[in-house]
């Protein structure tokens, strides 16, 4: 199905009135030497006919899984994918791909594609705001699709409000980050560090927290896509980390401190994104401590702060990014900590919601920069975060 080297995406169109736009992205896509596999549900073909979308592809639309033509040939196809964009997704598509119902040849295609997904919804305001279609929007996020959220303006059904498709631009925009990331940190080395970590009481106990790396390791993977080469400074996991050109792994927060120093000076940026236990037993009993006391005190000492420590000796090009885990008063903590640590970049995150943060798949992050520059990011993956943030950093530095 894909012609050649090129890569192909498969563009599922669903019956929106929206849909004349999927022509733009269509046209717009093989303009830039992508392949293009358009699937169509029965309704989207009574707005615009497959001729048109065939014409522009140069393949012949499927809108049936049953036909003698199409069949089988869906695995096969979602095999080469690099991408499925659903532009513009109804309320119903939605609802069908978040319950795992494949009843046409869109649907089937979607459960069965592994490439990055990106589903790009478009309604009625009302229909948008309905808890019921938030939701199926939230279990689609958290499924591992990219949803891109509908704008404000003025709709078909002659309503104003969130609804309408994001402009082909945006998405197109959205979508070669993830088909083709630019190589802005080529030349350049990232110190990551990620994860959290143990502080030993005995020889079996510790005091940790829940983080579970996936943000770090989302930023190592994504700085390495964009070129970087990375050193990553990870505690206990039980996530692979991803494939880097230096992985260290360490337990306390000692250890951390040791190895970040150590790569420190190679590097000309640094995202502490580890969750670094701030106090550890003064003393570590040998063996397994018996319970042979009523009560037994344990005294914590501070751990050295790594951020901070960096933030004093670094040099004026390194670019300095430290992570604020918040509940309360997020964005002045965040403030505090960054004039505090002299960082370039802050990224401060609401632990208050249990479904996001720590050890989820998701993130909500708001970024504050040394110019005071603030910028909110709705809840995205983590691999989004982590390219929101790094595209952030090559802004600042120019490498964008
Ligand atoms: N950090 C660090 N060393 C420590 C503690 C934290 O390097 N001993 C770094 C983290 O990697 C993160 C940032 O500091 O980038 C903020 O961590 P956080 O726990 O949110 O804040 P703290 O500075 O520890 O302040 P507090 O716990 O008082 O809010």
């Amino acid at each position: 199905m894909s012609s050649g080297n090129k890569k192909l995406v498969l563009l599922g169109v669903s019956g929106g009135i929206a849909l004349y736009k999927s022509l733009e992205i269509l046209r717009e896509f093989t303009k830039k030497g992508f392949d293009v596999q358009v699937v169509m549900t029965s309704n989207a073909a009574k707005f615009v006919t497959p001729l048109s979308f065939s014409a522009l592809s140069g393949h012949s639309v499927i809108t049936d899984i049953f036909s003698s033509e199409s069949g089988i040939q869906h695995i096969e196809i979602v095999k080469k994918s690099s991408l499925f964009l659903c532009a513009p997704a109804t309320a119903n598509l939605a609802g069908k791909l978040a319950s795992g119902i494949a009843d046409d040849a869109l649907t089937t295609i979607a459960l069965a594609c592994t490439c990055p997904k990106v589903l790009v919804p478009a309604m009625n305001t009302n229909m948008w705001l309905n808890p019921i279609v938030q939701k199926n929007m939230e279990i689609l996020s958290k499924s591992g699709y990219e949803v891109l959220p509908p704008v404000s303006g003025s709709l078909a059904c002659g309503e104003s409000g969130p609804g309408r498709m994001e402009e082909p631009e945006n998405i197109i925009s959205f979508c070669l980050d993830l088909l083709t990331p630019a190589k802005f940190f080529s030349g350049k080395t990232i110190l990551i560090t990620a994860g959290r970590t143990e502080e030993m009481i005995d020889s079996v106990r510790y005091i940790s927290n829940r983080s579970s790396g996936k943000m770090g390791f989302a930023i190592a993977r994504q700085a390495k896509a964009m070129g970087a080469r990375v050193i990553l400074i990870y505690g206990r996991t039980s996530l692979p980390p991803p494939n880097v050109d230096i992985g260290i792994s360490v337990v306390s927060a000692e250890e951390m401190r040791n190895a970040v120093l150590n790569n420190f000076k190679n590097a000309d940026i640094i995202i502490k994104s580890a969750a670094v236990s701030d106090y550890r037993p003064e003393n570590v009993y040998s063996g397994k401590i018996k319970k042979t006391d009523e009560k037994i005190n344990l005294a914590l000492i501070r751990n050295p702060d790594i951020l901070k420590e960096l933030g004093r000796i670094k040099n004026n090009s390194q670019y300095l990014t430290g992570f604020a885990a918040e509940t309360g008063d997020i964005l002045n903590s965040a403030k505090l900590k960054l004039k505090d640590k002299k960082l370039d970049l802050i990224i401060a995150n609401d632990i208050s919601q249990k479904s996001i943060g720590f050890d989820s798949d998701e993130n909500k992050i708001t970024w504050i920069d040394k110019n005071n520059n603030i910028k909110s990011l709705p809840v995205l993956s983590k691999d989004r975060v982590a390219q929101e943030i790094l595209k952030k950093i090559a802004k600042d530095l120019e490498l964008h």
